[in-house]
C-alpha cells in the first residue's frame, strides 16, 4: 500500500474504533501525512526485554512506512538526546519524545470540542503531527505549540514546513505563560501533568477548555477536561480510558538518591498489600493520598520488597508478602502506607466510584480531586 492508501485505512480504523467522530477531524487525518513527521525514524520496543530495550527503525527499513500508519505511539527520542539515526543496536533508557498514537491524538482533539475560529495552545509539539492536524482544521494562525526540547522543535518545524504548515512554534516550558497568543479558547497538553499550573488557566478565556492528562508518580493517569470560569477557577471531570503520557519534564520525579535503611522504622501487619495498587483506579486514589511518593521494586535475600519513598521528606514504607499476608515497615515524618490505606478505605466506603465520577476543581496550583460523598 502507498501512503494515501495507508492513511485511508487509518481513517477507517479510527472511525470504526470510535475515536474519530466528526467530519472536520476525519478530513484532517485524511489530509496530513503522518510519515512526514517520522522521517527520522522511530524506536521499536524489543519484545521481552526487561528493562525495556529500544531498537531504531529508520526510513529505509521495509517496516517503516506501514508502521507510521498503525495506531501506535512511536518513540522518536530517548534519554533527552538520542534519535533513531544516531545508533545501531539497542538502548535501555527512557523515551523522552514520541508521536502519540493517532487514536489518542484524535480522541483528544475530539474531546477538546474545537470550533472554527478557536485559538489553541498545545503543550508538547513532539513530532508536530498533532500540531499539523490542528493547523489543517483551524489554520496556522490559530495554533500555538510549545516544545521544551530545541532539537525536537526544530525537527517538527521542518516537517510542518515541508507539509505546508506554519503555526506559531515556541521552544520553552509549556507550563509557563505565553501571553502573546492569549487568551486561548482551548489548551491541550500532549504530555502528562501532576498539577494544572495557574498560567494555563489564566491564559484561557472564561468558558474555554483545558484538556490535560493528570498523572502521578505511581503512574496511574487519566484524561481530564476542565472548563475555565470567569472567577479564574476551573472545574471538570475525567473522561476515562486509562490514558497515559510521558510526564512534562518539570514534573518528572526527583532522583531517588541514597535509599533509606529499610531495617529502621516500625513494622505492622498491613491492611492492604502492595498488590492493592495493581488496579488502575485504586492506584490513582493512592497517588492522590501521597502525591510525592515513588514506588521502587527491590529484591533482598531472594524476596521482593515494595518501597514507597518520598524523596523530599524522607518518609518511606516498605511492604513484604508472607504466604498471602503482608507486613509494612515505615519511617520518616509521615506514614505513607497508613495514608494510602486510609484513603483507599474511604474511597471503597463510598462504593469505590470510578474515576469518571470524580470532580476536579482548580482554585490553586494543586487540583482538588474528590469522589462523590468524599
Ligand atoms: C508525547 S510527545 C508529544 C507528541 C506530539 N503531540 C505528536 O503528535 O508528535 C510529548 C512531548 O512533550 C514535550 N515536553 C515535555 N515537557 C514539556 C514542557 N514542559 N513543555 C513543552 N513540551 C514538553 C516532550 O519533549 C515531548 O516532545
Amino acid at each position: 500500500m502507498n501512503d494515501t492508501e495507508l492513511r485511508a485505512r487509518l481513517v477507517e480504523r479510527l472511525t470504526t474504533g470510535g475515536h474519530l467522530r466528526t467530519e472536520p477531524w476525519r478530513e484532517a487525518v485524511s489530509a496530513v501525512p503522518r510519515h512526514e513527521f517520522l522521517r527520522g525514524g522511530f524506536f521499536q520496543e524489543v519484545a521481552g526485554s526487561t528493562p525495556t530495550a529500544w531498537a531504531p527503525v529508520v526510513e529505509d527499513d521495509p517496516r517503516w512506512l506501514e508502521s507510521c500508519y498503525e495506531d501506535v505511539s512511536l518513540v522518536t527520542q530517548i534519554a533527552g538526546t538520542v534519535v533513531p539515526g544516531d545508533m545501531h543496536g539497542e538502548i535501555m533508557r527512557a523515551p523522552t519524545s514520541s508521536s502519540t498514537m493517532p487514536g489518542l491524538v484524535v480522541r483528544m482533539l475530539e474531546e477538546l470540542q474545537v470550533d472554527t475560529g478557536h485559538r489553541v495552545l498545545e503543550i508538547g509539539t513532539g513530532t508536530g503531527y498533532s500540531t499539523a492536524l490542528m493547523c489543517q482544521r483551524l489554520g496556522d494562525d490559530s495554533v500555538t505549540s510549545v516544545e521544551v526540547d530545541q532539537d525536537v522543535s526544530t525537527r517538527a518545524r521542518n516537517a510542518l514546513g515541508h507539509c505546508g504548515f506554519a503555526p506559531n512554534l515556541i521552544v520553552g516550558d509549556g507550563l509557563a505563560r505565553y501571553k502573546d497568543g492569549a487568551p486561548y479558547d482551548r489548551v491541550i497538553a500532549a504530555c502528562g501533568l501532576l498539577t494544572v499550573p495557574r498560567e494555563l488557566i489564566e491564559q484561557t478565556r472564561p468558558g474555554g477548555i483545558v484538556l490535560v492528562t493528570l498523572c502521578g508518580w505511581l503512574y496511574s493517569s487519566e484524561l481530564a477536561r476542565l472548563t475555565v470560569h470567569p472567577d479564574g477557577t476551573a472545574s471538570g471531570r475525567f473522561l476515562g480510558g486509562q490514558v497515559s503520557f510521558m510526564l512534562a519534564r518539570p514534573h518528572l520525579p526527583p532522583p531517588l538518591g541514597l535509599l533509606p535503611d529499610l531495617d529502621e522504622g516500625d513494622e505492622r501487619r498491613a491492611v492492604f498489600g502492595a498488590d492493592v495498587i495493581d488496579d488502575w483506579n485504586t492506584r490513582f486514589v493512592a497517588q492522590l493520598a501521597v502525591p510525592r511518593a515513588q514506588r521502587v521494586g527491590l529484591t533482598r535475600e531472594g524476596r521482593t520488597q515494595h518501597l514507597f519513598l518520598d524523596v523530599d521528606t524522607g518518609a518511606w514504607a516498605v511492604l513484604r508478602e508472607h504466604d498471602g499476608w503482608w507486613t509494612v515497615r515505615q519511617n520518616g515524618p509521615s506514614r505513607i502506607w497508613d495514608t494510602i490505606e486510609a484513603h483507599i478505605t474511604r474511597w471503597r466506603g463510598a462504593g469505590a466510584p470510578p474515576l469518571g465520577e470524580f470532580e476536579i476543581i482548580i482554585t490553586s496550583e494543586r487540583p482538588s480531586i474528590t469522589w462523590p460523598g468524599h
